[in-house]
């Protein structure tokens, strides 16, 4: 089964195809235009613009990946009077599309999987209504994915050859610990597919506090791997912060976290210890780098001493950071947990998880539509 994986959840416009037989899965193509350079004025993600760039973005990521893939085969096609009324609040889409389409055979894809949220509600309408205009045209199914779930799933993925892949079967029960831009939470599986929340962050999410401690110190965004960069020369130098930070809810004695007072210290911290030199900066990165670590590995400790899971699934922006990778799987090996972490390059945002947890799943257009809502519980 060929699935086209759309992702528009925040500022990277992705487009994936890949082949899944069984376990296997061939990445035909994997596309992301990041939008970073556009938001960094900002100091963070502009909705607005994000909508905007995914419409510019969309339709140059699907032809872009259709020819990797060696599908993109020119051709006439008819394009329904209904795309308009589909793509109604997409009109800049709605122009380029349909000149793509009417131009391009359909191409020997089987299903279209998108991202219904979480994310930025203007940004994510795009990704889908596009899904929905492709769906038709091409008469073929869209499922709906949760992003969250797409980077559970593509942890899973071990190499196997070039570009191709196993979807590996964890040992259940599973812990899986995501920490994104967006969201942090703790999930227990005691088996394939089903997920409850048994903890999470009750204000800031863990690439949210990297985001904002960075932008405090002056750093560009996105501030997480600005502050990995630092952390790392500190480490490397022996460079110890000036500031000292907590380690928030660390023993609360339940599972959920809270970072937003991070930022509050690194704030204080700063204004009371006036102008940071170089290694200053370097030393505060490293701290920042082993509260938010401590705090993680706290609560995954506690969630093995009352689940006793037997894998551990990481995934999310924040687990391209090589400190975090590195104290995993150092508390992994001593509990004799396997662990799971994604490639760097797939821990940011993209549509080959997309593609994937699609391919596991069946959905129908109107899922998307139904209800009006984006998020997925
Ligand atoms: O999963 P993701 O690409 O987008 C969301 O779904 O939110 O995560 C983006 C987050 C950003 O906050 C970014 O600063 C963080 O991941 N991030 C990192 C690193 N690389 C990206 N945080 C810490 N260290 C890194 N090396
Ligand atoms: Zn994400």
């Amino acid at each position: 089964m060929k699935v086209l994986g759309i992702e528009t959840s925040c500022d990277d416009t992705a487009i994936s195809i890949i082949e899944k037989d069984g376990a296997r899965v061939r990445v035909l193509a994997n596309i992301t235009h990041s939008q970073i350079e556009a938001h960094r004025p900002y100091g963070g993600v502009f909705p607005t613009l994000a909508k905007r760039e995914h419409a510019k973005n969309l339709v140059p990521a699907l032809d872009e990946a259709l020819l990797r893939a060696e599908m993109n085969v020119s051709g006439t096609t008819e394009v329904p009077e209904e795309l308009k009324t589909i793509l109604a609040r997409e009109p800049e889409l709605l122009i380029a599309l349909s000149a793509w389409l009417a131009s391009h055979q359909k191409p020997e894809i089987d299903q279209i999987a998108v991202t219904k949220g979480p994310g930025l509600e203007p940004a994510l309408w795009v990704g889908i209504n596009c899904a929905r205009a492709l769906s038709r045209v091409w008469g073929i199914p869209v499922v709906p994915v949760n992003h969250m779930e797409g980077h559970v799933l593509i942890s899973l993925l071990s190499p196997c050859g070039d570009d191709v892949y196993k979807l590996d079967e964890p040992r259940y029960p599973a812990l899986s610990l995501l920490v994104s831009g967006g969201h942090t939470e703790i999930l227990l599986s005691e088996k394939k597919g089903f997920y409850s929340r048994v903890g999470k962050t009750r204000d800031d999410a863990v690439g949210e506090c990297f985001d904002k401690t960075a932008r405090l110190m002056g750093l560009p965004y996105p501030g997480g791997p600005e502050i990995s960069r630092l952390a790392h020369e500190a480490r490397v130098q022996n460079l110890t912060s000036p500031i000292h930070l907590p380690r928030p809810m660390m023993m609360s004695g339940d599972l959920d976290m809270s970072f937003s007072g991070l930022k509050t210290a690194v704030r204080y911290g700063i204004e009371s210890h006036g102008t940071l030199s170089d290694d200053a900066r370097k030393g505060l990165a490293r701290e920042i780098e082993d509260a938010i670590t401590d705090v993680l590995i706290a609560k995954l400790s506690m969630a093995h001493e009352r689940y006793a899971y037997d894998s551990l699934v990481v995934g999310g922006g924040v687990t391209a950071n090589a400190f975090l990778r590195s104290a995993l799987k150092t508390f992994a090996e001593e509990r004799g947990i396997s662990l799971y972490v994604p490639r760097i390059d797939h821990s940011t945002d993209n549509a080959l998880m997309i593609a994937i947890a699609g391919s596991l799943h069946t959905g129908t257009t109107s899922d998307l539509v139904a209800d009006g809502t984006l998020s997925i519980a």
